[in-house]
């Protein structure tokens, strides 16, 4: 899976790219949405094999975003398959994590948009679903840029999160591939 959009390239990780993504999953900014929060360097080294391995084993994945202007590993963004917790399953996922000075210029948007074409051209996916904790507004924002809706009937609780913690409701989003 490889995917090119004006700006960017999306592409399998590499061992450089542990370095830069182990910098944004270590800031609590970027991390402020998921629990536990921050992850070490060997965590994030561990996530990325996760992801080589998905992507070897069923030919999508979350991929490394780089901005081809410098090369810079912006972050991490693509399709996984959801974990059994979520609700209504099986599901493939979109998701994404962007180191912080890489907000705010739609490079999320541009990088999920082209995965999501990719999820219906080229993978002939039927829905794609997103999901984050309720609280989590930037996320959800991007969610609905992408034409992603929710419906409360599919609000769920991460039941990995301790009750009382606000990060544990959770929100559901789907989207259809476009009719042909
Ligand atoms: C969620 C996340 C990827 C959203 O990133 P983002 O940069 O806000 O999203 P977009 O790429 O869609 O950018 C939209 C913003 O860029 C602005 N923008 C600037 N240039 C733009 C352009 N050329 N095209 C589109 N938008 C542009 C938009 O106006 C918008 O700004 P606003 O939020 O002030 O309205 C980012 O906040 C993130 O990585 N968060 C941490 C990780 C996380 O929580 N992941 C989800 C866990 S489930």
């Amino acid at each position: 899976m490889h995917i090119e959009t004006q700006r960017l390239r999306l592409r399998a990780w590499e061992g450089r790219d542990i370095a830069p993504f182990a910098l944004a999953n270590a800031d609590p900014e970027v991390r402020r949405y998921y629990y536990p929060a921050i992850l070490t360097r060997n965590e994030t080294a561990t996530m990325i094999a996760d992801c080589a391995r998905h992507l070897a084993d069923r030919g999508f994945g979350f991929l490394a975003v780089e901005r081809k202007s410098d090369g810079a590993l912006i972050g991490g963004l693509g399709l996984s398959e959801a974990g059994d917790e979520i609700p209504g399953g099986p599901h493939v996922e979109i998701g994404w994590i962007l180191a912080r000075p890489y907000w705010r210029q739609g490079y999320a948007l541009e990088a999920a948009s082209a995965c999501l074409d990719h999820a219906w051209r080229t993978l002939g996916l039927a829905e794609v679903i997103g999901y984050t904790s309720r609280i989590n507004q930037p996320s959800r924002a991007l969610m609905e840029r992408l034409g992603m809706r929710s419906d409360p009937a599919d609000d769920f609780d991460d039941v990995t999160v301790p009750g009382g913690n606000p990060l544990r409701p959770h929100v559901l989003y789907r989207v259809k591939a476009p009719a042909r």
